[in-house]
Order: structure tokens, then sequence, then C-alpha cells
């Protein structure tokens, strides 16, 4: 079994898919990995591939400010990505890179063992809840999945693009607030 520092460094290295061709860097994910809340976007871009951490451009910048709305600080949760590498031009990772660098994720979970994962925006909530997920529809349902208590909600930067949709993600984030406190 690998520490969360083991696997970082090796994951440096990964070429499994055709994103390690143009990163900068590997975005593996930080924060605490004693926390009891995961926040999983769906892939690096240029702001997290030019520096290698997680939420760090604009949507970063408003999902640090969200959880500051619920009284978190970034280092109070762990923040991590369904791909480690950016795609090209923001595109959504195609499935075969999703498949090739789930595993990681997977790691991440099993050592942190959160008791809440939120899903920020579809991709996420694809891979990590169900495959025909609608994030309109869907959102700000928990699911159980095993020992996980599972929402999805709105990427950030969904919430940069359509403000209007500001109001249920708040909704959303009072929620996780809730099942913080019960857990
Ligand atoms: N969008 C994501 O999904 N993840 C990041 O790390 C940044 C933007």
């Amino acid at each position: 079994m690998y520490s969360i520092e083991e696997i970082s460094e090796i994951i440096k290295t990964c070429n499994k898919c055709q994103l390690c061709n143009k990163r900068k860097n590997v975005v593996f994910g930080e924060g605490n990995v004693n926390t009891k809340i995961m926040f999983i976007g769906e892939g690096p871009g240029e702001e997290e591939d030019n520096t290698g951490r997680p939420f760090v451009g604009k949507a970063g910048q408003l999902l640090t400010k969200m959880l500051a709305a619920i009284e978190l600080k970034r280092e109070d949760v762990y923040i991590a990505n369904i791909v480690k590498c950016r795609p090209p031009n923001n595109r959504v990772p195609f499935e075969e890179e999703v498949v090739k660098c789930l595993p990681y994720l997977r790691y991440q979970v099993s050592i942190i063992k959160p008791k809440i994962i939120v899903c920020l925006g579809a991709t996420s909530a694809k891979y990590i809840i169900k495959s025909d997920i609608r994030i309109t529809k869907d959102r700000g349902i928990w699911y159980k999945k095993g020992n996980f208590y599972i929402l999805p909600t709105y990427h950030p930067s969904a919430l940069l693009r359509d403000p209007s949709k500001k109001k249920d993600a708040w909704e959303d984030f009072k929620n996780i607030r809730e099942k913080l406190k019960m857990l």
C-alpha cells in the first residue's frame, strides 16, 4: 500500500493516456487527508496545469469562496479531479482517458476514506454516481454508495457561466454543511 505522497510521486511520470503528451504538470489533488469530505471536479484547466494544483483558476477561486461560506477552508477538505492531466482546450475528458485515470482517484479515496464526496459537475457525477445523471435534475440529492454519502452539484464553471444557478448551488452547500455536522 502506497502512501498518498508516494502515489503522487509515481503519477508524475504517468503515460497511460494521451493527456500526458501536452501536460505541463500532473494535478494530483491536495488538501487534508484526514478530512471527512472530498470535492471532485472534472480535470485541470490552464492555471491548474501551470501550477500543478487543483481548482486554482477562476472556478477554483469561486469554489474557495463557496467553501468559506460554509465555514470550510481548502485545508479542511481534499480536492481532486476525475482526470489528473489537462485535456486540450479544456474539452471533456474521453472515456478511455477517464478509465486509465480513475484508479488513481480510487486510490486517493481509499486512503482518505471521506464520509462525503461532492461531485462538481456532470463528468464527476457521471463516473462517480451513475452514467445517465443530469446535474440540473439530480443535483442536491444524496446518493449512498458503500460508506459514502455522495452529492452532485453544479461545477463552479457552470456558476460562472450562468450566475442564476448560484441559488441552487448555495442550497446544496448548506445541505453539505448540515450533513457534515451530523457525521
Ligand atoms: N475545473 C476542474 O474540474 N478542475 C480543476 O481543477 C479546475 C477547473
